[in-house]
């Protein structure tokens, strides 16, 4: 038999692989169309979002970063398969948790997390070169390689698994290769503003990052409508 090489980095059940959609991206990050074009770009954690296939095909140059990558199409299929399941049975039972204006209802939020992996898959399958297998807080790019980095449903939300110093070094490392760096959500799981936003961002300004606060045109979690902009003004 021959020799397996696994991913070097484990398929991780602690941060679930689900991706939103373009629309979502430019929701969540507030992005005008004008700010796509010819702007280099990286995703991290970008899971199967459909961002990249679709910001790329409007003209940004886009990577995206994720320990999952690096295994067959049919793989991650059936990881996004099992991830949305689980993610819509969770969201039947606590719908009243949501704000439901942008969805309606669960049966389309699964709608366009579906249709999120299945514009990911097929742009993977064919462009496999858009898709890095790396991790934070270590990313294998020069400095200043992008215009922007975007990083979703990541950073502050999983606060229970990933501590400050992590947060800290990720986003030193997310600086280090864009100009720019937009994070959303700032709150963890249970809708809660995470304790590190604070002292993260306390932290970067001493350090000579700028930091704003900003917010954006999109509500799940209910409150949480920030996102976090920081930008390496050394
Ligand atoms: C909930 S998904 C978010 C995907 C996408 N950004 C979105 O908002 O639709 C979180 C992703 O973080 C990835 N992840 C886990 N550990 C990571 C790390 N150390 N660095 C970068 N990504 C990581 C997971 O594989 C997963 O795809």
């Amino acid at each position: 038999m021959a020799d397996e090489q696994p991913n070097r980095f484990a398929v991780s059940e602690q941060f679930r692989f689900i991706g939103r959609t373009f629309t979502e991206y430019r929701w969540l990050f507030d992005l005008a169309l004008s700010d796509l074009a010819g702007q280099s770009i990286l995703d991290c954690a970008a899971g199967p979002a459909s961002f990249t296939a679709t910001a790329t095909q409007i003209g940004a140059d886009v990577t995206a970063v994720d320990p999952t990558y690096g295994q067959p199409v049919e793989t991650l299929e059936e990881i996004c398969q099992d991830a949305v399941e689980k993610t819509l049975a969770q969201l039947q039972e606590k719908t009243d948790l949501f704000v439901w204006e942008r969805y309606g209802d669960v049966e389309t939020r699964g709608r366009h997390l579906r249709s999120a992996y299945e514009r990911f898959l097929a742009d993977y399958s064919q462009h496999s070169g858009r898709y890095i297998p790396a991790a934070l807080p270590d990313l294998p790019f020069d400095s200043d390689r992008f215009d922007l980095a975007l990083s979703a449903n990541f950073l502050f939300l999983y606060d229970d698994r990933l501590d400050l110093d992590f947060h800290l070094d990720s986003l030193r490392e997310l600086a280090r290769v864009a100009g720019e760096v937009r994070i959303f959500p700032l709150a963890s799981l249970d809708a809660e503003r995470s304790e590190y936003v604070d002292p993260v961002v306390d932290q970067l300004e001493s350090e000579g990052y700028g930091t704003e606060f900003q917010r954006v045109p999109y509500e799940f979690q209910p409150g949480v409508t920030e996102m976090l902009v920081v930008s390496d003004s050394q």
